[in-house]
């Protein structure tokens, strides 16, 4: 029986799910599936979930088996009816376990990871989002090429130091072309405490083919 001692805790998931919490609820749908991509310690699902609509189930996943314990036992120690167990989701492979959700959440993924991992959350997004369904990031990015504080600056400096693909990346420059190659439209910046942001891209119909 794991015990509140031994879960492991994020502690940057208790400065940052208030605030959140208030975008989550203005732009998730009201009833489906939310996938949550990297859960980490699943301490956002077990927060946020009790307190979103309650015809909205969280689908809590990460990369590794070995991390999917935690994330339940977070949400079973809050007695979560709305967080499915989670499952073994690697956004970079070609074949997600689920075929559709109403929106997708990743919190603090595409700048501790290499690039290939940005991808490929564009590309799954785009096969499981039905049209105008919310894709949201959370995390810091640079903007139009530049750090926007000194402490993102360092924070970027000491990711790339322990794995060289790592790294705070741009919206302007390289999330937003992505996005847009990817069938995403950007629909909102919403600024964060302690300079992140919340990026909400919406999955477009698909362009019909010219006659
Ligand atoms: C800094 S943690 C963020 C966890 C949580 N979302 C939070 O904000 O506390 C980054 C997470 O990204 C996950 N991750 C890295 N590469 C991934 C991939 N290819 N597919 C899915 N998750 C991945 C890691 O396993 C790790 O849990």
């Amino acid at each position: 029986m794991q015990t509140d001692a031994t879960r492991p805790h994020a502690p940057a998931t208790l400065r940052n799910r208030e605030p959140i919490l208030a975008v989550l609820r203005r732009v998730l749908p009201a009833e489906g599936l939310l996938l949550e991509i990297a859960s980490g310690t699943g301490e956002h699902a077990a927060f946020m979930s009790p307190r979103l609509s309650p015809r909205l189930i969280w689908q809590p996943s990460e990369a590794h088996a070995d991390a999917l314990r935690d994330i339940d036992g977070h949400a079973r120690a809050e007695n979560c009816a709305r967080v499915l167990p989670a499952i073994v989701l690697d956004v970079c492979g070609v074949d997600w376990p689920l075929s559709a959700a109403a929106a997708i959440f990743c919190c603090n993924m595409i700048h501790i990871a290499p690039w290939a991992a940005a991808e490929g959350l564009f590309a799954g997004a785009a096969r499981v989002l039905p049209n105008g369904a919310p894709l949201i990031l959370y995390g810091p990015f640079k903007r139009h090429g530049a750090h926007t504080a000194p402490s993102n600056q360092v924070f970027d400096a000491g990711l790339q130091a322990q794995d060289s693909r790592w790294g705070v990346r741009c919206l302007d420059t390289q999330v937003v072309p992505l996005a847009e190659r990817s069938g995403f439209a950007l629909d909102e910046i919403v600024a964060m405490p302690a300079n992140n942001l919340i990026v909400i891209f919406r999955r477009r119909a698909p362009v019909p083919p010219s006659s």
